[in-house]
Parts: structure tokens; sequence; C-alpha cells
């Protein structure tokens, strides 16, 4: 039987109304693969270690490593003792991690009622500070315990925290006592908001632990995608996360990655759950990112939810 991802492999990809099609009839049916699971837990150890390398820590980054930068060409830090003691010892996290949730920002979520299914998972991880007020949670849930934080957000949302900070801190207080995850040696321009994020929130006293992604860690796993087919100048924080949790957990769920404007019944939706501004087009390749999040859904790998949780 030619399946559906045969029929478009790579970046050929289909019209979205096919690809409502497919979720459609595929339904609600899903069958877990252990097997499958492990198989990729063992291949995403092998090419990024994640338990080891998904955070710089004291562990894999000592004084003298030479950080080379992910998203930017030729350019390194080298640990040096001021930076040194910004890192965590070793990861943090209490592996392994049972059910993990990973939450996308699309605006499938608005109405999917996914609230209470994504609070119910051991370990919940989310994208860009997402907002998390009331009018949310019903759709997204309350908790967290990891969180991306782009640095441009700091800069764009938080005046660079060069001005007050408390707007900062106080807006934090939304992820209780999770890990911010920043990938702060990705982009030139990243690392001074990232260290001042870093201060900012250990200068008060705070629940939130601070977490520089690893260089190493999100090239090999672009790498590890663009032999999967996933053509894009950079990878989406989305499929970053999905791929710690699958390096990581013993089951995945994903909710929010939907990077069409249109959900099941074909009726227009905004591209995230709290606004409708679009992503460069150019820079991220979601909807190729989908083909291949819902490859593996259909094996039995990690589980997608789209549309609405009952
Ligand atoms: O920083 P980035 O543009 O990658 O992400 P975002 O817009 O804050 O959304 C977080 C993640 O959710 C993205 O990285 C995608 O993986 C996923 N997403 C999606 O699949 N469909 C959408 N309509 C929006 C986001």
């Amino acid at each position: 039987v030619l399946c559906w991802f045969y029929v478009f492999p790579g970046y050929r990809l289909p019209p979205d109304k096919d690809i409502v099609a497919e979720v459609l009839r595929q339904g609600d049916v899903w069958h877990k693969n252990q097997t499958g699971i492990d198989l990729y837990r063992d291949l995403l150890t092998k090419c990024c270690n994640p338990k080891k390398m998904f955070a710089v820590t004291k562990e894999n980054s000592p004084i003298g490593k030479v950080l080379w930068y992910d998203g930017e060409i030729y350019h390194s830090h080298t640990v040096n003792s001021e930076t040194y003691q910004l890192f965590i010892k070793e990861n943090p996290l209490p592996l392994p991690l049972k059910k993990c949730a990973v939450v996308g920002n699309g605006g499938i979520l608005r109405n999917s009622k996914c609230g209470k299914d994504i609070d119910q998972a051991d370990f919940i991880m989310r994208c860009n500070l997402p907002p998390l007020s009331r009018e949310y949670v019903e759709d997204v849930g309350t908790k967290t315990h990891l969180v991306t934080a782009n640095p441009s957000i700091i800069e764009k949302r938080f005046q660079n925290l060069v001005w007050s900070r408390k707007i900062f801190v106080d807006s934090m207080k939304a992820y209780g006592s999770s890990y911010i995850y920043m990938p702060a040696f990705s982009m030139a321009p990243g690392t001074d908001p990232s260290l001042r994020a870093y201060f900012a929130l250990t200068d008060v006293p705070s629940n939130l632990t601070m977490l520089f992604a690893n260089p190493d860690f999100l090239l090999s796993v672009s790498k590890f995608w663009k032999a999967h087919g996933v053509h894009a100048r950079r990878l989406s924080t989305g499929l970053f996360l999905v791929s710690l949790a699958m390096g990581l957990c013993d089951e995945v769920t994903t909710y929010g990655f939907w990077p069409f404007s249109v959900d099941l019944d074909e009726q227009p939706i905004s591209h995230h759950y709290y606004d409708n501004i679009l992503p460069y087009k150019w820079f991220h390749a979601m909807p190729e990112e989908f083909v291949q999040l819902w490859h593996l859904h259909k094996s039995g790998i990690l589980r997608m939810k789209v549309g609405h949780c009952s």
C-alpha cells in the first residue's frame, strides 16, 4: 500500500486540504509502538545524547571549552570563570521522564479544551514563554516544567531588560518552578539578553531555573532532521523540544502543532492560539516538520493531538 508520506516525500508537500483529509481519515486511531519508541530514543541518543548534552552544564562545558554557535558561522564563546559559574552542574531533570506533553503554540489549540489533558502529563514543555492567562487555561492548561525563551522575546517584550526587570520577573511567575531553556549561545545577538534574563531571575527570590541550550545539541538535532528530510534554515522551537522529549521521555504527546491556516472543519484559524503573527516563510519549514511528526504519529512513536480533546 502506498502511504501518504511516500507519495509526497521530502519537501514536496501536499496541499493543506489533503493534509486535513489525511488527519481526518486517521481519526483518533493511535497504537503505541514500543519498539519504535525505543528505536527512536536510541537514534536520538546516538546522534545527540540529550541526557548529557541538551543544556550547557559544568560537566559538558568546563572552563576553556569553545561553544560554537549553532545559528552563526564561525562565532564562538570560550567558557571562562565568569560564564562557567552560571552553568548548572549537570542535567537536572528527573530521568527517565514518564508521560511528556510538548505544547506548540498553534491556533488549533484555541477552543480545543486540551488544558486538562495537558496538565495530566508528568512533564510539560512549552515554547517561547506563551501566555497562560485565565482565558487560555481551558485550552492549554496551567502547568509547565520546561519552557523555552528566545532571546528575541527578551528584547522585544521586555525592552532587553535594560529598564525595569519587574515586569519580566512578574510575568515569569506563570511558569511556576519550571526550567527556562534559553539558546544563549546560538546567535551572537542573543547572548547578552540571555545573560541579562539569567541575572534578572537569580537576583530575586525565584523558583525558576535557567538552563542554557547547548549549541552542540541543537546542531546535532538539526543534522538529524536534515537527514530525515526537513529542509529549513532553522528548525522550529517545537521540533527541538519534541526531539528532546523523544530522547528523554517514555511517552510523548504533542499539542498545538498545526501550521496550517484552516482547522479540521476547514475553518480559518490563527497561527498562534493567542495571536496571528506569522513566521518568516523562509526561516522555518513547519509544514515539513508536521509531515515528519505525523509520520511518527502514524507509526505509534509519538502521539499528536490535533483538534479537540474530549
Ligand atoms: O519560535 P517559533 O516560531 O519556532 O515558534 P512559535 O510560533 O512560538 O510556536 C512554537 C512551536 O509550535 C513552533 O516552533 C512549532 O513547532 C509549533 N507550531 C505549529 O506547529 N503550528 C503553528 N501554527 C504554530 C506553532
